[in-house]
């Protein structure tokens, strides 16, 4: 069958989803309706061919190449006995053939349409390639940057990650193409997989029910209300309960509070890992343990596969919880059109990769991302005229680390270098390049990097982490700069050269050192495969830096988790403290500050923007009323600049403990030079609510503070009363 043809089962135009589905189920035996329950992937020790031919894998997972896709569901239509096509899964979380920088780095635009346009154009080279089953987005949220997948979260806060959460649904799920085909989206790691005990991959996580539902699941319910298809268990333990077997996570919440009816996949062998939880005693155990808690689709483990049929057979398992669970993932597959059209035109790949409109939203969302955390005497942008450049740092040559973690498509010859984008940004400059030591090495011999430091008039240094230094199972203890790269920086520093530190990392550092050494530092992340020329862009200023910090970057390990929207406590550090022993006690350390190095929500811009005139015009918010707060934010600088401001709010009185911060909102804004605008703010006071002792929602009278402003350490402060 040519792959155009369409297979044998295709929904007749007059049969409604749900007739044409329930008939198809109607057909089918046990272990076909098992199968439907299988993941594998082609390292599977079984025949997947031939299990594919009796209709006992149901979707497929990381098949790289697209010939190969084909193949395989031509296989699963044509020579099963009901023709049923497979669901093709992969993880395209920032890019396909295309990169796009790393979430952790999107997430610094706050700019949510961006983000919608990034995973609409990623789902075209996606679904082009074959996969019809994106595992994104993952809105796990993250305040421990020693944990590696920080790199592939929206950061620390819930608000924030919600606004990212359902951009990516919508981009991904929104996309058709011409046979009318589309992606399933799948929000991930549900839940809590962001709060890993010290920051180390699939350890345990322990939170109350309170946090959880206030700080952690926000974003997962985000995803859900905009209505992701699909949603993956995490593999960690929660409160004791891994959350792939955790009937309050999948029956209680996401069932019957949320009312979610899609599809629930588990992590990779999450069931299977049950053992290794001490939570099944076998696979057999597992396997009853996450159907019965609701699991749909066993994620390349054998539990499902090996024993849910004789489970049923034996009368542990329902029948009934097989067929809701086998409909879903047949309504699932007739949704995303794969009976009517289950194949790739092999033919239209090669002109779906790449596009230059593709690569050209890389570059503009990763100069959009990267973060200007300090810029003094406004080195930055570049005067390059005439100047001789030193290219300094082990990054400066790199391609693949320009790309960061879970890239599996995108190909290092694609990335251009650091190097070779200014020797083409600036070509009649005098350019020298230095890798000065490796990633990760203990080099300690730095003349090389120092002699061309001394022949040039700036040094612009590339350092930071490589691609597989953060991602899953990725994890550092230690967050300053790898290697001997901090040794470098201050021999290089020893030279007395202006100094332009661009560091690309998967997560926040601890660079305090570096931050105090150098004039002018520039958060690069590991921006895609347009990187190099995005860097360009911004110092030389063709771009002005707009990002923002999503995630706190920490002075030192020892406070972490160290976040914005956390509690006052009893003795907090800006009060006189307690006296006791004669001296006053205070919630800090003897030998570190409390505050972040840099803050959730900063970031610097060439312009200049001043806050002014905040009004809070609803100094009293009646129930069914909203907050409206305003204030005027001017351009006082010399360049047009895009400015993200940030309304946060404070209840002062609650019958818990309340965070000192809570984003409720933000708005992009661009000004030219000289240029003012009042930004108003219309926050409903039901989006107040919080959870009472009972966890019930809440949303009590009182007495509030309210913010606009630049980032969550500073800002126009107002107070206003709920009634
Ligand atoms: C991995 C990850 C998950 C990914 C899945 C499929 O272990 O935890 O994020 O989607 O397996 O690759």
């Amino acid at each position: 069958m040519s792959s155009r043809e369409t297979p044998k089962t295709v929904p007749s135009t007059s049969q409604s989803r749900e007739i044409f589905c329930q008939a198809l189920l109607d057909q089918m035996t046990l272990r076909e309706k098992v199968g439907q329950m299988v993941q594998a992937d082609l390292s599977w020790k079984q025949d997947v061919k031939q299990l594919l031919r009796e209709g006992r894998i149901g979707a497929l997972l990381s098949i790289r190449e697209p010939q190969v896709i084909n193949e395989h569901q031509h296989i699963a239509v044509e020579e099963s006995r009901l023709h049923i096509p497979v669901l093709m899964g992969n993880d395209i979380i920032h890019g396909y053939r295309s990169i796009f920088p790393i979430p952790l780095a999107l997430a610094s635009t706050w700019n949510p349409e961006l983000i919608e346009a990034v995973a609409r154009v990623t789902t075209a080279e996606a679904l082009a390639t074959g996969t019809t089953w994106n595992y994104t987005p993952m809105v796990d949220v993250s305040r421990d940057p020693r944990w590696g997948r920080i790199a592939e979260s929206g950061g620390e806060d819930a608000f924030l990650n919600s606004a990212i959460a359902q951009a990516w649904v919508r981009g991904i799920q929104n996309y058709r193409d011409a046979e009318g085909r589309r992606v399933a989206s799948c929000v991930k790691h549900y839940a809590a997989y962001g709060a890993s005990e010290s920051g180390k991959d699939y350890n345990s996580t322990d939170l109350s029910e309170r946090r959880l539902r206030e700080e952690y699941l926000p974003p997962y319910k985000a995803a859900v209300d905009a209505g992701v298809m699909t949603l993956m268990t995490s593999f960690n333990d929660l409160n004791g309960v891994p959350a792939t077997a955790n009937t309050l996570l999948l029956q209680q919440i996401l069932r019957r509070e949320w009312g979610f009816n899609g599809v629930i996949v588990s992590d990779y062998d999450s069931i299977g890992e049950l053992i290794n939880h001490g939570f099944a005693r076998d696979h057999k155990e597992a396997a009853l343990r996450s159907i019965l808690a609701g699991v749909d689709i066993d994620m390349m483990g054998n539990a499902y596969h090996f024993h849910l049929a004789e489970l049923v057979e034996e009368g542990k398992v329902p029948l009934e919880l097989i067929d809701a669970a086998v409909l879903r993932i047949l309504e699932l597959k007739y949704d995303l059109n794969l009976f009517s059209a289950p194949y790739i035109d092999e033919g239209k790949i090669s002109s779906a990769l790449l596009r230059p409109e593709t690569l050209d939203l890389a570059e503009k969302s990763a100069a959009e991302s990267m973060v200007l955390l300090k810029n003094e005497f406004s080195l930055l942008p570049l005067k390059a005229a005439g100047k001789k450049i030193a290219l300094i740092g082990p990054l400066a040559e790199e391609r693949q680390s320009l790309m960061g973690c879970w890239c599996f498509d995108g190909q290092a010859q694609d990335v251009e270098t650091l190097h070779e984008a200014l020797q083409r940004n600036l070509p009649n400059n005098e350019l020298s390049v230095t890798p000065g030591c490796s990633i990760n090495g203990n080099e300690t011999d730095f003349s090389e990097a120092i002699n061309a430091a001394l022949q040039a008039d700036v040094v612009i240094l590339a350092i930071g982490e490589a691609d597989t230094m953060s991602g899953e199972a990725h994890s550092r203890a230690h967050l300053g700069l790898p290697g001997s790269q901090q040794a470098l920086v201050d021999a290089v520093l020893a030279t007395h050269k202006p100094i332009i530190a661009a560091v690309f990392a998967g997560r926040p550092l601890a660079i305090t050192k570096l931050a105090q050494q150098v004039p002018a530092l520039l958060m690069v992340w590991h921006g895609g495969t347009r990187t190099a020329q995005a860097f360009c862009d911004i110092l030389l200023g063709k771009v002005n830096p707009s990002g923002k910090l999503s995630a706190s970057f920490p002075r030192s390990v020892g406070q972490i988790p160290v976040y914005y929207a956390h509690k006052s406590t009893g003795r907090p550090i800006e009060s006189t403290g307690t006296l006791q022993f004669n001296q006053a006690h205070k919630s800090s350390y003897l030998d570190e500050s409390n505050a972040p190095l840099f803050p959730f929500g900063y970031g610097l811009s060439y312009s200049e923007f001043t806050y002014s005139h905040l009004k809070v015009l609803t100094p009293k918010v009646s129930r069914s009323g909203s907050l409206k707060v305003s204030a005027t934010v001017t351009n006082t600088g010399k360049v047009a600049g895009t400015e993200i401001v940030q309304l946060y709010v404070r209840d002062l009185v609650g019958v818990v403990t309340r965070p000192v911060k809570e984003l409720k909102g933000f708005k992009r804004i661009t000004l030219a030079p000289g240029e003012s605008t009042d930004i108003e703010f219309d926050l409903p006071a039901a989006k107040l609510t919080f959870l009472d002792l009972e966890l019930k929602p809440i949303l009590e009278a009182g007495e509030y503070k309210v913010w606009i402003a630049p980032n969550s350490a500073e800002g126009l402060e107002g107070q206003f009363e709920l009634e």
